[in-house]
Formats: C-alpha cells, sequence, structure tokens
C-alpha cells in the first residue's frame, strides 16, 4: 500500500465545524452515488454530530449507512448482516476501536475495517492495521479522501476475497488431480500385480491374503490407523517385483539352481524401480524393499537386523512366510496351519521379530477373511477351522 497516497493531508479544523471535518468543496461527481448501493458502512463514533455528518456525506455515495455510539452497540449490530465497511472511531469509552476490530474481524472478517484516529494517535492507527484493519484517515479528514479511503478498503477486500477464491479452487483442482492420477497409478499396479499372478499359478490371492495377516498384526499391536493404512498398501505391492522373475524359474517344482535364486532375490529391488518414480508410492519403498531381511541380519538385500528392518517389513515378514507356508506352491504341498504356526514360532528371534510373533499367533482367531479373498490351494474349511481353534 502507498501509505503517502493514502494518508490525507491534516487540515486543520473548519471554523464552522465543531467535529473538524473538512467542509466537502468541489467532490468530482464519480465519488457520488451510483456503484455504491447495497454496500452497507457502520459508522461507529461517541460523537454524535461526527457520526450524523459522515452518515449523510456517504448516503449521498450511494453507500448504506448504520450508525453505533460504541464499540458494544456496533457488536450487538453484528447479528444484523454482513457490512461491508466498518469505519471506527478509536478512542470512545467503554470497548475502544482496537478492542472493537479484533472482535470484529474474528467475527466477520470480510468486512473492510477502517478506524478513524487524531494525529496523536498514529501509533495506535498502526496497531488497528495489525489487527486487520485495512487502513485509517486522521481526523480532521477531508470527504473525498474518506470516499477514496473507502473504495480503496473495498477493493483490497475484494482482492482478498478473490485470491482466497482461488487459492481455495486451485487447492480442490490440485487435489482432483492429484487423486485421479494416484488411481490411474492404482489400477495400473492392480493390473500389474494380477498379471504376476496369472504368470505364477500358485500365488493367487498371495498379495490380497498378506495383506490381511499384516494389518491383523498391526491392529494387533495398536499402530495408527495411518500406519495401517501404508502397511496395507505396501503389503499389497510388496511381490510385485516377481513381475521380472521368469515363469519357469516361479513355477519351477525343483530346488532352484544359484542363478535362478540370483534372479528370486532381486524381486524387492525390481519392485523398487517399478514404483520409485512415482511420488505416491515412494513412503511405501522401504517396506517393500526390505520385506525379505531376517531379524538376525541373514536375509535380503540389505543384511539389515532388528530394528533396523522397518517395522511394516517385520510385520510383512511373518505374514508372508506363514502364507506361503499353508500354501501349495509348485514345489512342495501346504502346511497344515499349526504346523506353519510351530514354524513361526520356532524362528522367533532368528527370522522374525520375536515381538511380532506372539501378536500374530493371538490375533488368528479374531482375523476376518472376507469371501472374495481367494484362500491358498487345500486352505478349506477344515484349515480356516484350524487358523481359529490353534490360535495362542
Ligand atoms: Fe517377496
Amino acid at each position: 500500500m502507498d501509505r503517502d497516497r493514502d494518508i490525507p493531508v491534516k487540515f486543520p479544523p473548519h471554523p464552522a465545524d465543531t467535529t473538524g471535518m473538512i467542509p466537502t468543496v468541489g467532490i468530482p461527481e464519480a465519488l457520488f452515488g451510483g456503484g455504491n448501493g447495497g454496500q452497507r458502512v457502520l459508522v461507529v463514533d461517541d460523537e454524535e454530530l461526527l457520526r450524523a455528518i459522515v452518515r449523510e456525506r456517504l448516503e449521498m455515495a450511494g453507500y448504506h449507512v448504520e450508525e453505533a455510539a460504541s464499540g458494544e452497540e456496533a457488536l450487538d449490530k453484528l447479528g444484523n448482516g454482513r457490512y461491508s465497511v466498518l469505519l471506527t472511531d478509536l478512542s470512545m469509552s467503554g470497548m475502544d476501536g482496537i478492542r472493537l476490530l479484533g472482535e470484529w474481524s474474528r467475527r466477520s472478517p470480510e468486512t473492510a475495517g477502517i478506524v478513524m484516529s487524531a494525529n496523536a494517535e498514529l501509533g495506535t492507527a498502526v496497531s488497528a492495521l495489525k489487527m486487520g484493519a485495512c487502513d485509517y484517515i486522521t481526523k480532521p479528514f477531508n470527504f473525498e479522501v474518506l470516499l477514496i479511503t473507502i473504495q480503496n478498503a473495498l477493493r483490497k477486500k475484494e482482492i482478498e476475497r478473490q485470491l482466497l477464491d482461488y487459492r481455495i479452487n486451485l487447492e480442490r483442482k490440485v487435489k482432483e488431480q492429484t487423486d485421479l492420477i494416484n488411481s490411474m497409478y492404482v489400477r495400473s499396479i492392480d493390473a500389474l500385480i494380477k498379471a504376476l499372478e496369472a504368470k505364477d499359478f500358485y500365488t493367487r490371492g498371495h498379495s490380497q491374503r498378506v495383506t490381511i495377516y499384516s494389518v491383523a498384526i498391526a491392529r494387533e499391536m495398536g499402530l495408527p490407523e495411518e500406519g495401517i493404512e501404508m502397511l496395507r498398501r505396501a503389503a499389497v505391492l510388496h511381490d510385485l517385483g516377481k513381475i521380472g522373475v521368469r515363469e519357469v524359474v516361479l513355477n519351477k517344482p525343483g530346488r532352484l539352481t544359484e542363478e535362478e535364486f540370483g534372479e528370486i532375490v532381486r524381486h524387492p529391488e525390481t519392485a523398487m524401480r517399478i514404483l520409485e518414480p512415482i511420488p505416491f508410492f515412494q513412503p511405501l519403498l522401504p517396506a517393500i524393499l526390505h520385506h525379505h531381511e531376517r531379524f538376525d541380519g541373514r536375509g535380503y538385500p540389505a543384511r539389515l537386523a532388528g530394528d533396523r528392518i522397518p517395522l511394516p517389513s517385520r510385520i510383512m515378514a511373518v505374514a508372508d512366510t506363514f502364507d506361503a507356508m499353508t500354501s501349495t506352491r509348485a514345489y512342495r504341498k501346504a502346511l497344515p496351519v499349526y504346523e506353519a504356526n510351530a514354524e513361526i514360532r520356532r524362528c522367533a528371534g532368528t527370522q522374525f521379530d520375536p515381538e511380532i510373533v506372539p501378536l500374530f499367533l493371538a490375533c488368528q482367531s479374531r482375523m476376518v477373511v472376507p469371501g472374495d479373498v481367494c484362500m491358498p490351494e487345500g486352505f478349506d474349511e477344515e484349515m480356516l477351522r484350524q487358523l481359529r481353534s490353534h490360535a495362542v
């Protein structure tokens, strides 16, 4: 704001005007009437004469004007509907102009506040600007300057409103577009998972089941919902990298050669390379990359141990191994649930986080497997019964 332009030159009080108002002489026609219809102005001053003069002149300029003799009365009028301008004196008995402005801008931030101050109150007028006033005008003031000050304040409020609308609209549009892009990514990745499961018949439904088991463990641990949601996404995608493993290797019935095993162990890094360029998936990458680490540090790809393994990876390691053991694979039949549980318990502290194992075993009886989830080959009603009856 150009203060030199907006601060009026201070005139001595006119001898005929006890309020110190300068008589209007030669006011440009454009400042009167027209264009101000419907703009409500509340004039707050404990000097009745000043209010009356300001009211008369603003009404001549086309404003709808109301008066209040104190800050308290002004606030009472707030219930009568929206005001475009609050033109208030600073020094009033009871609630002063600063307190009025503070309270008013809290309740009605769209109103343009203007303070009328005596010259000696300039420091206070600056405080009023800090309280959200658009401008101030020093008494005695010239009527043309008052009109220009009001118009500038209204213009400033209008620009603020437009900027706010623009920002809200922009934020909404950015969010819509981001959601759209993310849902397209999720659909594409879902298609990749389906393609992977089509390649590897024996892992059909594996991602869904690992997700169900992982989320059940997380709930048992009391993790926050946000953390559970991240875990859910990571679990769905944990084996995505197997898309880069040849089908003959994935479905090989016999023992893998060293080279073939090397192909398998690269799948967490392959998943990283697929997902890394997409910002939406970046928070999930550590969990996916390390889901084959072992608690004793003998896993892959980074040989991380103990708490250095991300918590979601430690959870998924238990869920993943349990599902692998209870599913029929090309190279072996599914284990009964109680045997798989015994194996999980045996490996607590070596392969698995010893604090997660009992939680997984404890939550099995409460695990809910949705009807549309493809259960492992051989995972029939009897096995579901075992899953519940062998809970620890
Ligand atoms: Fe895996």
